[in-house]
C-alpha cells in the first residue's frame, strides 16, 4: 500500500519538475512534496498506525524516497542556474579583438580658461605671475595695505578668521605685498587666486571667488599708463566692443582709486538679478599705489611709484560666456561644464 502511494508520489512528482519552467516552479514542487506540510510528511504521520516491523520497512522506503526526490530537484535547479549563467555570459560578451575607444578628454574650467589666457597676456607685457597662499595673516591682508583696525571689512561678517588669528584672504592685494617684500621694483606681477568672504551668496556673490591682481611699479607710473593696461585686458578678454564706465572707488591701499564697471553682458544694461538691477557689473577696481603702502613694504616713494588693480575674475568669466547666476561656476554640475 505504502510503496504504491510512494512510486505514484515519485511518478507525479517527476512530470511535475519536468513541466516547470523556472526555479519558482521548482521550489513550489519541493514545498509541495518534501516540506513540512508536503505530501511525504502526511505520508509519514500514517507510519504510527502501522505494526513495528511494518513501520521500519516504511521508514526506510519513506527515507529513500525523500532523497530520490530531493537530489531530482536540486538536479534541476542545478540546471535552471546553469541556464541563468550562461545567458548571462551571452550577454556579457566582450569582443576583446575591438579596438578600444579613445580617450575621453575632459576640458579645462572656464575661470581656468581665461585665467590662462590673462597670465599669457600679461607675461607678454613684462609680467610675472605670483602665488600667495590663501590663509593669509592680517598683516599682509590688512595691515601693510593700509586697511586701518577699524576698517568695516575686518569685520567678522565679511573675514572668516581662523581661531589661531590669521585668515582666509579676503581678496589677492597680500599677493602684492608679498611680491614687494620679494623683489625690488621695477617690479610687474599679477597674482590670480581664490579669495574667500564672509557673506551672503545671490546670483553674483559667492563666499570663495577668483581674483586676479595685478601691480606695476616703475618710477612716473600714471593712471593713463593704468587705464592702457585696463583697456588691453578688456579688449583681449572679450574680443569686440564693451561699454564700460569709470567712477571714483576708495580702497585704502591706492589714491587715487577708481571702480571700473562694465554694463552687464547679461540684461545688456537694462538690469537683472546679476547686476542687482542696476545694468553695471563691478569688475575691476584699481588705482595708484598708495605711497603708505610703498613705504611699509620698503621701497621709496619718492623713488617709485604704482598702479594696482584687483580683477573680479568669476565675474569676467560670467561676462564672457553670458552666465546669468555665479553659483553654476562651482556646481561641479558636468551639463554646465561640457559646454566649455
Ligand atoms: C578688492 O577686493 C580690492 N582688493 C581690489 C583692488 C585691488 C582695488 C588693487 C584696488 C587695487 P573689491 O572688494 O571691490 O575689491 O573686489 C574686487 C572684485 O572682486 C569686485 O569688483 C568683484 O568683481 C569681485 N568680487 C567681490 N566680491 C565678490 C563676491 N562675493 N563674489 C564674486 N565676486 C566678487
Amino acid at each position: 500500500m505504502l510503496e504504491k502511494q510512494i512510486s505514484e508520489l515519485q511518478a507525479a512528482t517527476l512530470v511535475r519538475i519536468g513541466a516547470a519552467r523556472s526555479p519558482e516552479d521548482l521550489e513550489s514542487v519541493r514545498v509541495d512534496v518534501l516540506g513540512r506540510k508536503g505530501v511525504l510528511a502526511l505520508i509519514s504521520k500514517d507510519m504510527g498506525k502501522l505494526a513495528t516491523e511494518e513501520r521500519a520497512r516504511a521508514g526506510k522506503l519513506l527515507n529513500q524516497a525523500k532523497n530520490d526526490l530531493e537530489s531530482l530537484i536540486l538536479a534541476a535547479q542545478n540546471k535552471f542556474s546553469a541556464q541563468k549563467m550562461a545567458a548571462r555570459l551571452d550577454e556579457e560578451w566582450i569582443d576583446v579583438t575591438l579596438p578600444a575607444p579613445g580617450p575621453r578628454p575632459g576640458s579645462l574650467h572656464p575661470i581656468t580658461q581665461i585665467q590662462m589666457e590673462i597670465e599669457d597676456l600679461f607675461v607678454s607685457l613684462g609680467f610675472m605671475v605670483l602665488d600667495g597662499p590663501e590663509v593669509e595673516t592680517e598683516y599682509h591682508n590688512f595691515d601693510a595695505l593700509n586697511i586701518p583696525p577699524e576698517h568695516p571689512a575686518r569685520d567678522a561678517q565679511d573675514t572668516f578668521w581662523l581661531t589661531n588669528g590669521n585668515l582666509l584672504r579676503t581678496h589677492t592685494s597680500p599677493v602684492q605685498v608679498r611680491g614687494m617684500e620679494r623683489c625690488s621694483p621695477p617690479l610687474r606681477m599679477i597674482a590670480p587666486g581664490r579669495a574667500f568672504r564672509n557673506e551672503s551668496v545671490d546670483a553674483s556673490h559667492e563666499h570663495t571667488f577668483y581674483q586676479l591682481e595685478g601691480m606695476m611699479i616703475d618710477r612716473d607710473v600714471s593712471v593713463a599708463h593704468l587705464l592702457y593696461f585696463m583697456k588691453t585686458l578688456l579688449a583681449e578678454i572679450f574680443r569686440r566692443e564693451v561699454t564700460v564706465r569709470l567712477r571714483p572707488g576708495f580702497f585704502p591701499f591706492v589714491e587715487p582709486g577708481f571702480e571700473l564697471d562694465i554694463q552687464c553682458v547679461i540684461c545688456g544694461g537694462s538690469g537683472c538679478p546679476v547686476c542687482k538691477q542696476s545694468g553695471w557689473v563691478e569688475l575691476l577696481p584699481c588705482g595708484l599705489v598708495n605711497p603708505n603702502v610703498l613705504r611699509i613694504s620698503g621701497i621709496d616713494p619718492e623713488k617709485w611709484n604704482g598702479f594696482a588693480f584687483g580683477l573680479g575674475l568669476t565675474r569676467l568669466v560670467m561676462m564672457r560666456y553670458g552666465i546669468d547666476d555665479i553659483r553654476l561656476l562651482q556646481s561641479g554640475d558636468l551639463r554646465f561644464l561640457q559646454q566649455f
